[in-house]
């Protein structure tokens, strides 16, 4: 099977093609590594994966969206060092997504303001976010680079870096976020500006000893968002820069087009239930028909765009989106993609490529229910569909 052979990216020598992309765990404590947390993952590394990405660190405390989230401060690398090694003993390396969620930040989980490109309102903070100044930018971009840092110094091999999903740096890609009048905003060479800044900063930080990737959006899927187009030409500059050793190509924005990035069905009942806060969830109810406008899960739904970046660009790409199939997946490499990053069908069953090699699958069992989502905010991401299978006898 042409995804099992090992690949390289950058100045990692990875065993096969298949990475577990990153998937908020909700299972650290205190902005921790947890004892459950490293379990979670080793599943995946035992699984076969070549590659598993621990989720959502954030680089400074004002960039959380959640109260327990991993935080990138020297209290939390002993655990990360855990994680690191764990995964190495499997045979797997192990990456690490580095984010900031800049305006929809969670003041409430992060005490602290939250930030973004411009002042905006955000029902997610429930009040105005603050527009970065100066100050701001030196200090995120110096955050950035001492997490990646902080990181490679604890074992990670893989820095993903969000520029996607409407984080703090797909904000200053995207015109309704940013509407700065700088040279930080207006044309797209001036919104590229500050996350290609990051990533100049992030390189140098790490040099070599790590591959650095975004997770890149290829559009925001919304009027008023970043195109296609404007997409492709953000990761020709970042590959021009050398700042990159790959790209993992995405889509959409968590506030305005969650389902875009996503694609399955939509838990609403469960989502709803499952908000504690009464304000967000009087706002759930009103905006989610709006908001939560479904899309419906097709097989490899990302492929036709990432075919565009693939046409345009020389470096490694991953894939990700509805990879599910043996066929989809040998397809995908065989056309030139590198790897392919998979979420749901790895929760589903997290030793997907050992049975696809034994013969007993072949694909992923994930129904696209999405309700591992609603799992993460409750208790801890889980597929609930799984159950636990009796060993043989
Ligand atoms: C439970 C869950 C949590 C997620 N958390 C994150 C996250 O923290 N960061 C991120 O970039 N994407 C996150 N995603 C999106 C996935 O990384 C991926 O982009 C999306 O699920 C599509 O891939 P798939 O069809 O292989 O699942 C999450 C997805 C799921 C199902
Ligand atoms: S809960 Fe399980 S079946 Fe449903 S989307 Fe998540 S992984 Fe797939």
């Amino acid at each position: 099977m042409s995804f099992t052979r090992p690949g390289r990216l950058g100045p990692l020598e990875l065993r096969n093609r298949v990475v577990k992309c990153g998937t908020n765990e909700g299972m650290s404590r205190d902005g921790l590594m947890t004892d459950r947390l490293l379990a979670w993952h080793r599943e995946f590394a035992v699984g076969g994966v070549a590659m598993t990405t621990l989720s959502y660190c954030a680089v400074a405390p004002e960039g959380r969206t959640f109260r327990h989230q991993l935080l990138m401060r020297d209290e939390a690398l002993p655990g990360l060092r855990r994680f690191t090694d764990a995964m190495h003993a499997e045979g797997t390396a192990a990456a690490i997504q580095l984010a900031h969620a800049g305006w929809f930040a969670n003041p409430h989980a992060s005490r602290a303001k939250n930030i973004g490109p411009s002042r905006t309102f955000s029902a997610y903070a429930q009040g105005f976010s603050q527009a970065m100044d100066e100050n701001d930018l030196d200090r995120v971009e110096r955050a950035f680079a001492d997490a990646a840092r902080m990181a490679v110094d604890t074992g990670f091999d893989g820095l993903e870096i969000h520029l996607g999903h409407g984080y703090l740096l797909s904000q200053f890609l995207c015109p309704w976020n940013n509407r700065r009048k700088d040279q930080y905003g207006g044309s797209l060479e001036n919104r590229a500006r500050y996350p290609r800044r990051v990533l100049r900063a992030v390189r140098e930080a790490v040099g070599d000893r790590a591959a650095i990737w975004p997770k890149l959006n290829m559009d925001d899927g919304f009027g008023g968002g970043m195109t296609l187009d404007e997409g492709i030409q953000v990761a020709r500059w970042l590959e021009a820069d050398g700042s990159v050793d790959g790209f993992q190509l995405t889509g959409g924005h968590t506030t305005k087009t969650p389902m875009y990035l996503m694609r399955g069905d939509v838990p609403m009942g469960e989502m709803i239930a499952n908000e504690k806060n009464w304000v967000r969830r009087l706002g759930m109810r009103l905006l989610a028909p709006s908001i939560l406008k479904p899309y419906p899960f097709e097989e490899a739904w990302f492929l036709p765009k990432a075919r565009r970046f693939r046409e345009a660009l020389r470096l490694p790409i991953m894939l990700l989106g509805g990879i599910n199939d043996r066929t989809t997946m040998a397809g995908a490499i065989e056309e030139g993609f590198e790897f392919l990053a998979m979420g749901r069908a790895l929760i589903r069953d997290p030793d997907l490529l050992q049975r696809m090699q034994r013969g007993e699958l072949e694909g992923s069992r994930c129904s696209h229910c999405n309700k591992c989502v609603v799992e993460m905010e409750r208790s801890g991401t889980r597929c609930v569909e799984r159950v636990p299978e009796a060993a043989p006898a």
